[in-house]
């Protein structure tokens, strides 16, 4: 059997890391060839040493020295800048991308893949907030397959295969984040630190803040929005504390279908690295003879309002998603580095995309300026309020 050769965008992070972890336990199936990062040189030298793949590249091009000399005794070819990552995707040795760069950075590569008509294992969610609607035209022009990663989406996906009827409504779940049973009054003074221990799962930084904001539910409305083409009223969050069910969807008659699993990120990767079959894998099973119980409530948009500011940005369309991912990762970055107190993420950007210009049928240009235009307006009200 042929294997699987797989470009990795972010393989040094919580998504990339759990990929590997794939391509090690089923080396007989699949090939890393290219592994991008950004910054962490030492780790990917150690992917690098382990995996032999054919090109590796570390986008911070003041680590790029570095990593030539490590690599220099091995068959690898090391490049640095995005555009390296741009242009080595799209060669012919790659089958499938697993797009998992956190943040807007995602966004170009994402591009080129779809262009060489690459299959896309998508993590990088930010991608569909920012342009969902210009990359999947894209996707369907370039007949490149988009199979998401993120645990709802991929449970949706695998709820509507097969299915030929219409979605009548999406029923997102979300973990609640660590703030779901915290008064509201205790949320204005909450560190990051109460922030970054999520219940349920262990991911990078800034997705862990977005979903202690419920940022991070918010961009997956969008994310499922353009993915499954729906209307975003056909889209209702559910907090589900135990994220055993990983999302549901309804049908006509009232049916609803559903995947459920222990929450473990590696079955939704392995399940668009391998699809449509699935992989053995060695993750914890359900046990149904124990006690368990499923417990699903509506979310609350007055305490977490950056939920209503991503049906906003869906309402408005255009450009205001994207402005609303830039104002969001500024934001995120200031709480991060303690600039700023968490209840000032949402007020930073609902400021931001309040002011920020607005285009109502932007091009792949006009994402890139305004991603520019969001971030200052968000930066100038980050200084404003440390005055
Ligand atoms: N983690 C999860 O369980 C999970 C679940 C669903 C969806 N997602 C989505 O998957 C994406 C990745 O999340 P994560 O938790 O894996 O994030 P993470 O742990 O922070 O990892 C981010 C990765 O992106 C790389 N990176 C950052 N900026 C880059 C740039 N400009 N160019 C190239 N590489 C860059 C980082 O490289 P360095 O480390 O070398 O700097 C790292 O490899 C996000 O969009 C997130 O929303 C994650």
């Amino acid at each position: 059997m042929k294997k699987t050769h797989v470009a990795i965008l972010g393989s040094t992070g919580s998504i990339g890391t759990q990929t590997l972890d794939i391509i090690r336990a089923h080396h007989d199936r699949f090939v890393a060839e290219i592994l991008v990062a950004n910054n962490n040189a030492e780790l990917l030298i150690r992917q690098a040493i382990e995996f032999q793949p054919n090109t590796v590249i570390i986008v911070n091009e003041q680590k790029y020295g570095f990593v030539c000399d490590a690599l220099a005794k091995y068959p690898i070819k090391v490049f640095t800048k995005t555009e390296s990552a741009e242009q080595t995707i799209c060669g012919e040795n790659v089958d499938i991308v697993v797009a998992a760069i956190v943040g807007y950075a995602g966004l170009k590569p994402v591009i080129s893949a779809i262009k060489s008509k690459k299959t896309i294992a998508l993590a990088n969610k930010e991608t569909l907030v920012v342009a969902g609607n210009l990359i999947m035209h894209l996707a369907k022009h370039y007949h490149a397959q988009i199979i998401p990663v993120d645990s709802e989406h991929s449970a949706i996906f695998q709820s509507i295969l097969g299915e030929p009827n219409a979605i009548e409504k999406i029923l997102l779940t979300a973990s609640g984040g660590p703030f779901f049973n915290i008064n509201s009054k205790f949320i204005e003074n909450v560190t990051k630190t109460d922030a970054l221990k999520h219940p349920r799962w262990t991911m990078g930084k800034k997705i862990t803040i977005d979903s202690a904001t419920m940022m991070n539910k918010g961009f997956e409305v969008i994310e499922a929005r353009w993915l499954f083409d729906v209307k975003p009223e056909q889209i209702q969050i559910v907090v589900h504390p135990q994220s055993i069910v990983h999302s549901m969807v309804q049908f006509a008659d009232g049916s609803v279908k559903a995947q459920l699993s222990e929450p473990d990120m590696r079955i939704a990767i392995a399940y668009a690295l391998n699809f449509p079959l699935r992989l053995p894998l060695d993750v914890k099973r359900i046990d149904f003879s124990k006690f368990m119980r499923l417990e699903f409530q509506s979310s609350d948009t007055k305490k977490f309002p950056c939920i209503t500011l991503a049906y906003e940005a869906l309402d408005k369309g255009g450009n205001m998603a994207c402005i609303m991912n830039a104002a969001n990762e500024i934001a995120v970055d200031a709480f991060l580095t303690d600039k700023i107190k968490f209840l000032q993420i949402p007020e930073i950007i609902e400021k931001t995309m309040n002011t920020t210009t607005f285009i109502k049928n932007p091009d792949i240009n006009d994402y890139m300026t305004t991603d520019i235009e969001a971030r200052k307006t968000a930066k100038k009200l980050l200084n404003y309020k440390n005055k």
